[in-house]
C-alpha cells in the first residue's frame, strides 16, 4: 500500500462505491472500532449481520463470525480482512472429534457457543453467546440432558449458576484463561474502590472473586451505568478498552494483570490480525472472502435462528 494514501479515507470511498458495510467487534484495535459502521458484541454483528441491505460486509473479528454473517445473510459477499483470523475455541473442537462425542450421548441436545465453525454448528441444535447462554439454557426443562460446547469455562459458569450438570466440551480460551488471580487480588488491595468485572470464559477461581460476571455488552453496560462505583480492574479482551473508555470517560480502567506480564496475552492475537491496511486491501479486492457450501449454510443456519428466536 502506498505509504501517502490517507487510508481511512479511501476504505469510506470504496465502502460506498461497494455498498458495503462494516461490522467490528470490541475486541479489533481503537482505530478500526472507529472506522466500523456497526460494533459490536458477536450476538449484536450475527443480527446486524442479518439486517444489512449492503451487497458486502466487511467483517472486522475473527473466521467464526465472518462465517456466522454469511450463514445469516449468503447472498451477501462476506470479507473478512485475513483468513488466519481464527479463535482458540472454534479450534478446540474439529468435526469429525465433536461428531463421535456427540454419538455417545444419544439422549442429549447440543448447545454451542458461537466460538465455533459453521460444521460445529451444523452438530448442534441451538447457538449461544455470552449474552444469552443462561437464558437459552434456562428455556429448556430442568431435566434435560444437554452437551455444552466448546467452551468448558462458560459451560461450568452457566452450571454453577443454573444449577444443571451439562456436559462439557474441554475447550478453553487462550486470553481468557491467562488472567493471574494472584495479580488480580494483590491489585485489588492496591485499588479498594476497584471493583473486578470479569468475562464468563475466565476460569472458575477467577469468576468466583468476581465482583460482576457478563458478556463484553453487559461488561461495557457494567461500568457505564454504575454510579457507586469509578474504578475497574476489567478481565477481559483489552480492546473493549476503548469503547469502554468512550462510553464512561470519567472512569478508571485497569486491565487485569496475566500471568505472564510480558507475553501481551490481554491481546487476543487473532482479532489483533485485522489492521487498517489489511481492511483496505479487503476492500479494495473483496477478498479474502468467506465461502460456505449450501449444506454447510443450511445444516448450521438452524440453530442460529433458533438462538435468535429464543434470545430477547
Ligand atoms: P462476546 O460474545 O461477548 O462478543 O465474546 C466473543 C468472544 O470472542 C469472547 O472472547
Ligand atoms: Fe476466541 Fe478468545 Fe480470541 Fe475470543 S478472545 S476470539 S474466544 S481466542
Amino acid at each position: 500500500v502506498n505509504p501517502e494514501l490517507d487510508l481511512v479515507a479511501e476504505i469510506k470511498k470504496l465502502k460506498k462505491e461497494k455498498n458495503a458495510v462494516i461490522l467490528g467487534h470490541y475486541y479489533i484495535t481503537g482505530d478500526l472500532q472507529d472506522i466500523s459502521d456497526h460494533l459490536g458484541d458477536s450476538l449484536g454483528l450475527a443480527r446486524a449481520a442479518a439486517d444489512t441491505d449492503a451487497e458486502v460486509i466487511v467483517f472486522l473479528g475473527v473466521h467464526f463470525m465472518g462465517e456466522t454473517a454469511k450463514i445469516l445473510n449468503p447472498h451477501k459477499k462476506v470479507i473478512i480482512p485475513d483468513l488466519k483470523a481464527s479463535c482458540s475455541l472454534a479450534e478446540s473442537a474439529p468435526a469429525d472429534a465433536f461428531a463421535a462425542f456427540k454419538a455417545q450421548h444419544p439422549d442429549h441436545i447440543v448447545l454451542s457457543y458461537i466460538n465455533c465453525t459453521a460444521d460445529i454448528k451444523a452438530l448442534s441444535d441451538v447457538i449461544v453467546t455470552s449474552s444469552n447462554a443462561v437464558q437459552i439454557v434456562e428455556s429448556f426443562p430442568k431435566d434435560q440432558k444437554i452437551i455444552f460446547a466448546p467452551d468448558k469455562n462458560l459451560g461450568n459458569y452457566i452450571n454453577n449458576l443454573t444449577g444443571r450438570e451439562m456436559v462439557l466440551w474441554d475447550g478453553a480460551c487462550i486470553v481468557h484463561e491467562q488472567y493471574s488471580l494472584e495479580k488480580i487480588l494483590d491489585l485489588k488491595e492496591e485499588h479498594p474502590d476497584a471493583e473486578f468485572i470479569a468475562h464468563p470464559e475466565c476460569e472458575r477461581p477467577l469468576l468466583m472473586a468476581a465482583d460482576f460476571v457478563g458478556s463484553t455488552t453487559a461488561l461495557l453496560r457494567y461500568v457505564e451505568q454504575n454510579n457507586k462505583c469509578n474504578k475497574f480492574i476489567v478481565a477481559t479482551e483489552s480492546g473493549i478498552l476503548h469503547q469502554m473508555q468512550k462510553n464512561a470517560p470519567s472512569k478508571t480502567l485497569i486491565p487485569a494483570p496475566s500471568v505472564d506480564a510480558t507475553c501481551g496475552c490481554n491481546d487476543c492475537a487473532f482479532m489483533k490480525l485485522n489492521t487498517m491496511e489489511k481492511l483496505y486491501n479487503a476492500l479494495k479486492f473483496e477478498q479474502p472472502e468467506i465461502l460456505l457450501t449450501d449444506e454447510q449454510i443450511a445444516l448450521s443456519k438452524k440453530p442460529i435462528e433458533k438462538m435468535l428466536e429464543i434470545s430477547n
